[in-house]
């Protein structure tokens, strides 16, 4: 994880995504000029930036330019700013701390933050759509289809929706399983689906491969994003921690037990890494993110 080489992909990635997505979130609107700045304060409030970093390496791997990275990078990003201000909404998660300052909805308002989350996930579409790079039409239709279906009913809206119906119940193993890999783990999936097809002709069975590396980091990450509820620090993680238990939602510590909820994250990392097996060098940074995802703290 700490090679200078992947610390530099890191570097270089960030370096990119932080006015990719100020690019994108546009000039002052003098009409509804707090939605902007609640859209602005959601996406351009810091953040670990992992699902750009995905596109960006996954796609620099397989020899994609950056330059044809930087859309589906800033669309997943959008993305995931949007399903934070909605998760964090009374009606969800109702919480009132997200990246070390107030929610969205705390900071504006329900409405405000409602519509900031709506006008972002229009808007990550609108930038994957725009002919900005040297990406065909087929490949950019590809995209969108990708990650319309990543957010959908059969990915992370569905996802949440078992979240929702869970809140205050027990949960069996493979229900939790499938909620977690449809709300988190189908945008991580799609954000290194995205950076391989931005790449040049790849064959079948890398990107069959990397939708199972991708799909396999994306559970592993939500279960440590449980874990580190139990064992984390409110003042790291900048989200209270200890949320879940607070609100009745059942997540891997309360479904298996912290130790085996550990064990599992590391039995999918160790999935993750197998199905990159083939991939020699390229895959190294791609290696490098699996172990991050379930050794982070924050
Ligand atoms: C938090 O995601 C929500 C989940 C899907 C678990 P991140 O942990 O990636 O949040 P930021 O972007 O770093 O704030
Ligand atoms: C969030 O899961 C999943 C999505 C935002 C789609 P959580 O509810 O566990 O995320 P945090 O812990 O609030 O960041
Ligand atoms: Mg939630
Ligand atoms: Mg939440
Ligand atoms: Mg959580």
């Amino acid at each position: 994880m700490n090679t200078p080489d992947f610390q530099e992909r890191v570097h270089a990635a960030q370096a990119r995504i932080e006015p990719a997505l100020e690019h994108a979130l546009g000039g002052a609107d003098d009409g509804a000029v707090r939605l902007q700045e609640a859209m602005r304060y959601s996406v351009l409030g810091g953040g670990k930036r992992l699902r750009p970093l995905l596109v960006y390496v996954t796609g620099m791997a397989l020899g994609a330019r950056a330059a044809d990275l930087d859309a589906p990078a800033t669309a997943v990003e959008l993305i995931h700013a949007y399903s934070l201000i909605h998760d964090d909404l009374p009606a969800m998660d109702d919480d009132d701390l997200r990246r070390g300052r107030p929610t969205c909805h705390r900071a504006f308002d329900e409405g405000t933050a409602i519509l900031a989350g709506d006008a972002l996930q229009a808007l990550a579409f609108s930038v994957l759509a725009a002919r900005t790079n040297a990406l065909g039409d087929e490949t950019r239709v590809r995209m969108l289809t990708v990650l319309a279906a990543a957010i959908g009913l059969g990915g992370m809206a569905g996802g949440q929706a078992i979240d929702l119906e869970a809140t205050g119940r027990a949960m069996d193993p493979r229900r939790i399983e499938l909620m977690h890999r449809r709300k988190t783990g189908a945008l991580i999936r799609a954000s290194v689906e995205l950076g391989a097809l931005a790449a040049p002709a790849t064959d079948d069975a890398v990107h069959a491969a990397l939708r199972i590396y991708g799909d396999e980091i994306g559970l592993a990450f939500q279960i440590q994003d449980d874990i580190l509820d139990v064992t984390g620090d409110t003042a790291l993680l900048g989200k209270r921690a200890g949320a879940d238990a607070a609100r009745g939602k059942p997540n891997y510590p309360s479904v298996f037990g912290l130790e085996r909820a550990r064990q599992l994250a590391l039995e999918h990392r160790d999935r993750a890494l197998a199905a990159l097996s083939g991939l020699d060098n390229a895959a190294v940074a791609l290696r490098a993110l699996a172990h991050y995802v379930v050794d982070r703290v924050q």
